[in-house]
């Protein structure tokens, strides 16, 4: 008899893509993108863990007053454009596919990361926190509420940031439509308590991240298109009132746009203790999703193939263990010893020394 058992290495068609395994390089922030600018050290990064059946890249900003970060990369000058191009050069040599996760940071953020101007939100009300500006820690000030009329702006920024990507030679973008950041912020009615047609219904509330998904899709075909969603989330004080009612439409919604994926982040174990928040989430919301999901959230070799075997979700995304293991498909392969994660070295905290705890960890000698 035929063995049908489905495991992370099991090759997966994702739209236009045959992927050679079904682990996703989740996206992470490193802030190594000094001044913004991808630099020829982040090829390399990438580089390293293209063995991933898909690399998404860290949250990149759209505009500059989508910033949340110090040394965050953008893709909304020709310069970031042309930079990010080694990057997906690099990612292609080695065989390996690209997508870049478009990122606007909403209510996280601060006057010192954006020129002094406020940061823009759906409603007035502060994400709970710090943040590091590029001064030092800053609480989070209350935002300033948008206007109606200045949607659409931002609606064709994420555009925008879609075509360049595409420009740069990405294979595909992510929306990060989780996190607390704009888009779940439009969505959760804690942050959004508009009385135009951005807010109130869970229908008014979805429909930025609708326009946004509508806008990238016309730039490039549908299947080259995912979102990532955390609906048990609460970064920064992001909530809402019936998760499942506003997840549950938000994803049945999505059907229509036959993207490549939805990404679908379990909640973590502060998240867990902070609030009574929706646990499984891939088992909640993956009977109301007809295409592909990504489930993300605490995986390893063990539960990655466990939720692949049940046929709960069809790709499992890795986040910090890509970071400590550059080669993390290999060593799943071989059930190699993974390399530790150092924590000191995640995030820079300056412009030097940029490759430790980057692209200084081992791979397998093979
Ligand atoms: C250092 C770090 C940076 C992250 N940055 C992002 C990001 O830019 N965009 C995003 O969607 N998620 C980000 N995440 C969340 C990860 O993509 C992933 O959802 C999370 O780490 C859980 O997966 P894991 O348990 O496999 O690490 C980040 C996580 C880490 C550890």
């Amino acid at each position: 008899m035929m063995n049908t058992k489905i495991d992370l290495f099991t090759p997966i068609q994702m739209g236009a893509f045959t992927l050679p395994n079904r682990m996703v390089m989740s996206p992470m922030t490193r802030l190594r993108a000094v001044g913004s600018i991808p630099t020829s050290l982040m090829a390399e990064y990438y580089a390293q863990r293209a063995s991933a059946g898909l690399v998404v890249t860290e949250c990149t900003m759209i505009s500059p007053l989508s910033n949340g970060y110090v040394n965050c990369p953008g893709i909304y000058s020709p310069e970031q454009v042309t930079a990010w191009q080694q990057v997906t050069d690099a990612v292609h040599r080695k065989g390996g596919k690209i997508f870049l996760q478009l990122w606007h940071s909403g209510r996280v953020s601060h006057p010192s990361l954006l020129n002094g101007e406020l940061p823009i939100a759906p409603s007035a009300i502060a994400a709970i926190g710090t943040l590091h500006g590029p001064t030092g820690k800053v609480t989070l000030d209350t935002p300033r509420a948008l206007e109606t009329d200045e949607i659409p702006r931002i609606v064709e920024q994420f555009r925008q940031g879609a075509k360049n990507a595409r420009q740069a030679g990405f294979d595909g973008v992510e929306l990060h439509g989780a996190f607390g950041y704009l888009i779940d912020q439009f969505l959760q009615d804690g942050s959004n308590q508009r009385t135009d047609h951005y807010g109130g219904s869970i229908q008014n509330r979805a429909r930025f991240l609708l326009e946004v998904v509508e806008a990238v899709c016309q730039v490039w075909s549908s299947d080259r298109v995912g979102i990532k969603l955390s609906p048990s989330n609460t970064f920064y004080g992001i909530h809402d009132s019936n998760p499942l009612a506003t997840f549950s439409y938000t994803l049945e919604q999505l059907n229509i746009f036959k993207l490549a994926y939805v990404h679908l982040m379990e909640p973590s174990e502060d998240d867990l203790k902070t609030r009574d928040v929706i646990n499984p989430v891939i088992s909640t919301f993956r009977p109301l999703y007809q295409g592909l999901t990504i489930t993300n959230g605490g995986y390893d070799k063990f539960k990655g193939n466990q939720i692949l075997e049940t046929g709960k979700s069809d790709l499992v995304s890795f986040g910090k263990l890509f970071i400590a293991n550059p080669d993390l498909p290999e060593r799943f392969i071989l059930d190699s010893p993974l390399n530790e994660l150092d924590f000191a070295t995640i995030y820079s905290k300056t412009d030097q020394n940029l490759e430790q705890g980057y692209t200084d960890y081992p791979s397998l000698k093979l």
